[in-house]
């Protein structure tokens, strides 16, 4: 289980360490860092899949991402007798990544490229990572940091060696050193964070992928599109848990039950409602109807990963489906660590019900703090 995370400098956020719970709820106003805070765990993800880079370049490159305040707000700043000013920096631009779980933990901190001839000059580089075990990074418990191309391990002896020009600037020492011989801890981590699952808005529309009917394969884990929604559930079904199946769906919506039908390999999701003569395709489902579906396949996975995340689960639900929504996700977190980030307190007050630690982000001078949270043990990787 992750038992903190850690973001700095990224868009509002300019220093952040969370306690996250088997169970964790985000909520808060419009503009308070919710958004902010699922990219950027889903940034932490694309460091494993190898492609941290591009996604922050998709996002229109570290000057946007970047936290756009002052590095310090001072106190005479917070209690209103001087304006927001720059002042001279006194650390290096820099957006800063990390998680501590019950065994290991990773950080990463990218910064502005050292100017060169080449075309790829706005790229981010990686300036720094770590690999520990235990709570925070010290000088103890790292068994790989990076610094620029070097990568320093901890050698069987106890001792620690550097491999001088080891890595690029644009290569994580997750992709990049991961040697199951050298180090298997980082091929470990890094195996943890691919399996990590993120599922943000699904499509309900007309043509969403949900509603279609698709060659059906064994799906342990529902696709961030949804396409797979029949073959996901025919899985929960065969391989899962089809009673706790059926009781989710009758309890979010009585008296129906689902079927799926199989024709020259392409499945298809049926569902016999209360008070209908024939069951109604996946194609005549609202829109709300759909996205309960979808959540419920992901939720409910016969494979759970280490953690899922939910970015605004509630769109397009009506208040009567928050309640078994959140009975739903609090049950699925007994398997799998889940973070859920909502601005519908409703759902954040259910889920407290179901057992979740609730953060409440609040914006103060343009930056997102947490009300009232621990801040957990932390240190950076140095540069
Ligand atoms: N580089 C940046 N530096 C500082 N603040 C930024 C930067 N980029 C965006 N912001 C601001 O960060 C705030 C948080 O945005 P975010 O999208 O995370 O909010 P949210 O909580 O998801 O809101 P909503 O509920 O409306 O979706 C916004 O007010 C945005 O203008
Ligand atoms: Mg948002």
């Amino acid at each position: 289980m992750i038992h903190t995370l850690a973001i700095a400098g990224y868009r509002s956020i300019r220093n952040l360490v969370l306690p996250l719970e088997r169970l964790t709820v985000v909520t808060g106003r419009n503009g308070t860092g919710k958004s902010s805070f699922y990219k950027a765990l889903r940034l932490l993800a694309d460091v494993a899949q190898g492609n941290v880079i591009s996604s922050l370049a998709a996002e229109g490159g570290l000057p946007s991402t970047l936290w756009a305040g002052p590095e310090q707000i001072s106190r005479s700043v917070r209690e209103g007798l001087h304006p927001v000013q720059g002042t001279v920096r006194k650390d290096r631009v820099a957006l800063k990544l990390g998680f501590a779980s019950d065994d290991y933990g990773y950080a990463i901190d990218l910064g502005l490229p050292i100017p060169s001839a080449s075309m790829f000059g706005r790229d981010p580089e990686i300036k720094a990572e770590a690999v520990w075990a235990g709570e925070a990074l010290s000088r103890r418990n790292a068994f790989a940091t990076r610094s620029g191309p070097a990568v320093t391990v901890l050698d069987e002896q106890g001792g620690r060696s550097t491999l001088p020009n080891l890595l690029a600037p644009f290569d994580s020492m997750m992709t990049h050193a991961a040697d199951p011989r050298g180090l298997p801890e980082l091929l470990l981590l890094r195996e943890r964070m691919r399996a990590w699952r993120f599922y943000d808005h699904f499509r309900t529309d007309a043509d969403a992928p949900a509603r279609a009917a698709r060659p059906g394969t064994r799906t342990t884990a529902l696709g961030a599109d949804g396409a797979d929604l029949a073959a996901a559930l025919e899985t929960i079904r065969e391989i899962g848990d089809p009673k706790g199946l059926a009781q989710a769906v009758d309890d979010a919506f009585t008296g129906a039950e689902l079927r799926i039908e199989e024709s020259g390999g392409r499945f298809e999701l049926l569902m016999q409602q209360h008070g209908l003569l024939r069951p109604l395709k996946a194609a005549e489902l609202s829109d709300g109807t759909l996205r309960y579906l979808l959540l419920l396949a992901a939720l409910m996975t016969p494979r759970p990963p280490g953690l899922m995340v939910f970015n605004e689960p509630e769109t397009s639900l009506h208040a009567d489906l928050l309640p078994p929504l959140a009975r739903l996700i609090g049950e699925a977190s007994k398997t799998c660590q889940i973070v859920v980030v909502t601005h519908d307190a409703m759902l954040a007050d259910a889920l407290r019900e179901a057992g979740a630690l609730r953060h409440d982000f609040t914006k103060s001078f343009g930056e997102t703090v947490v009300e009232a949270a621990d801040r957990p043990a932390w240190a950076w990787p140095e540069r």
